[in-house]
Parts: structure tokens; sequence; C-alpha cells
């Protein structure tokens, strides 16, 4: 579900996630792999006000890996820890309680160095939507309770799950965030990776600015899922960006009367294949 945020949207879901912050140790800051900048809310530090954060970069599954490593390298260099995890399997998941854990060492060892028993750890876990919040609650939780979707300023009841055997409880739900909108490029990013519907967006700029994007950074896979033989040389000539979605439509057949191209047509069915995961693991973005 897309949510359309208003700044009267932005100020609710900021002033619950600050209620909530009273009520945790730490934070799970949960951000896609394939776009980490853009899928980070714009106001983060400010809202966290600094509490202990884990940075997950979600669904590194999709993303290239090479590219995930850089990104870990700049967290790493922000003084952030941030490692990739792929929810949907649990990949990198299980290391998440011990990291919680290295974050707030200090904090526990004052407590165990008055004699006290460490109470479990409080965790929420942040993001904005579609990101995999309740995915990864329910894959942390071992079993099936976080609903999926998304409908800010609704409140629940709120339990606390049980996670590692009682070491971690997690909220059970999550704080949704807003991405950073005045942006357009980020809206496009998002956009390419279906984190936000096609009708915000016209197909057509999604398909061109993820196509652009391919050719300079993906041309091999993309030319030879499509059988493309020419490689734009001026990526900034839009001519060139689009003779290459005409030759991946008429890849595909997308042809109306008279034989021209259907763009549309075209630009959703790469879109499509994209996002199934046909032109292999890509990441929208690169910190360098
Ligand atoms: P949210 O609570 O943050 O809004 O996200 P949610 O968990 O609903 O996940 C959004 C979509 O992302 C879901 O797919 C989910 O399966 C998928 N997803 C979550 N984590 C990962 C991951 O690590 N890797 C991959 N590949 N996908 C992930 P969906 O198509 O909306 O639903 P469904 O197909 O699972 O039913």
């Amino acid at each position: 579900m897309t949510i359309q945020w208003f700044p009267g949207h932005m100020t609710k879901a900021r002033r619950q996630i600050q209620e909530k912050l009273k009520l945790i140790d730490a934070v799970i800051e949960l951000i896609d792999a394939r776009l980490p900048l853009s899928s980070r809310n714009p106001m983060i530090d400010e809202i966290l006000q600094g509490k202990p954060r884990l940075v997950i970069m979600n669904k590194a599954d999709l993303a290239d890996p090479e590219v995930t490593r850089q990104w870990q390298a700049y967290f790493k260099n922000e003084g952030l820890t941030a490692f990739p995890v792929d929810a949907s399997t649990g990949t990198g998941v299980k290391d998440i309680p011990n990291q919680i854990k290295l974050l707030l060492k200090e904090k526990i060892d004052k407590q165990i160095a008055k004699g006290m028993n460490p109470r479990a750890m409080r965790v929420l876990i942040v993001g904005i939507p579609n990101v995999g919040k309740s995915t990864l609650i329910n894959r942390l939780a071992g079993r099936n309770i976080a609903e999926t979707g998304d409908r800010p300023g609704v409140t629940k009841g709120q339990q606390w799950i049980k996670v590692a055997g009682g070491e971690m409880e997690l909220l059970d739900t999550p704080g949704i965030l807003w991405p950073k909108f005045e942006d357009q490029n980020v809206g496009y990013r998002l956009a390419v990776t279906g984190a936000i519907k096609e009708e915000i967006l016209n197909v057509e700029d999604i398909a061109f600015f993820a196509i652009k994007y391919f050719a300079n950074y993906y041309w091999e896979t993309m030319s030879e899922r499509f059988d493309l033989k020419e490689r734009p040389t001026d990526l900034d000539n839009p001519d060139e960006i689009v003779a290459v979605m005409e030759a991946i439509g008429r890849k595909r057949g997308c042809i109306v009367s008279g034989g021209r191209v259907d763009l549309e047509k075209a630009s959703s069915l790469f879109l499509r294949e994209l996002r199934a995961g046909k032109l292999g693991r890509y990441s929208m973005e690169s910190p360098y």
C-alpha cells in the first residue's frame, strides 16, 4: 500500500516514534540495500535523538554485493554499524541480537557492575514503507505475527515480542517513516525498486531513469537480456536512451500499428522483469 504523506502525517509519525523512544534501548533503522540513502528518512538523526542505532540494509539478496560492501564501509565511516540482511529468507538476521548487545555493551556492563541482572534489551524497528519491517519482525520472532502493510496514524495495542531466548524484546509495531520526497531522483529510485507505486510517477519516466542508469552501470546484463547492440555514447542525450527503450520494446514485441514501439508497454515490461530479478542483482546508488 502506498501512503500519501502530508505534513500532518509526518508530524504524527514523528511524534509516535518519539513516544516509543522512551520505552526502548536501541533502534533498528531498516533501509533498502539497493538504495541506502534514498530509502532513508531525511530527518532520521533528529528523530532518533541520539538513541543507539543499528542500520540494517535489507533486501541484500537483490543488491549488488560489491556496492553493498562499499555502503557498509560508508556507514562505518559515519560512525554507524550497518550490515546486510535478507529478511525474506533470514540470512544475516540471527546476528542482529548480538549486534544490539554490542551497541548497548556499556549500559549492560554498568548494570552488571551494580550487581543488577541486565534486563532484556528493548528494540524498535523503524523504516519507510515496503522496506521489509513486518518481514523482519516476523523473521526475528520466528512466527507470523506482524501485519504486513502500513497504516500511519493507526494505533494498535502494543506488544513486546521476545527474541533470542528473551535477551531482546521487540516492539511489535514498527515506526513508519517517510522518504525524502523533495528530491525527484529519490522518487525515481524508489519507484524503480517498486517501493512506491507507479501511479505516482509516469511509468515511462521511471523506465527511462532505470534504463539510463543500467546503460551506465549494468550495460552487460541489460544488453544480454534484451539483445541490445548499440550502447549509448552520450547518456545525457535523451534520444539515445529512448532508442534503447525502443530496442527493448521491439525485442519484446511491444509494437503498435505502423510499426512504432509502444513505449508505455515496453516500460512496464522492462520494470516488471527488473523487479522480478531477471536482470540480476543491482544497486541504484553507490556511495562513491
Ligand atoms: P514493510 O512492513 O516495511 O512495509 O514491508 P514488508 O515487510 O511488508 O515487505 C515489503 C515487501 O518486501 C514484501 O513483498 C516482502 O516479502 C519483501 N521483502 C522484505 N524483506 C525482503 C528481503 O530481504 N528480500 C526480498 N527479496 N524481499 C523482501 P511483497 O511483494 O509486498 O509481498 P509478498 O510477495 O511477500 O507477499
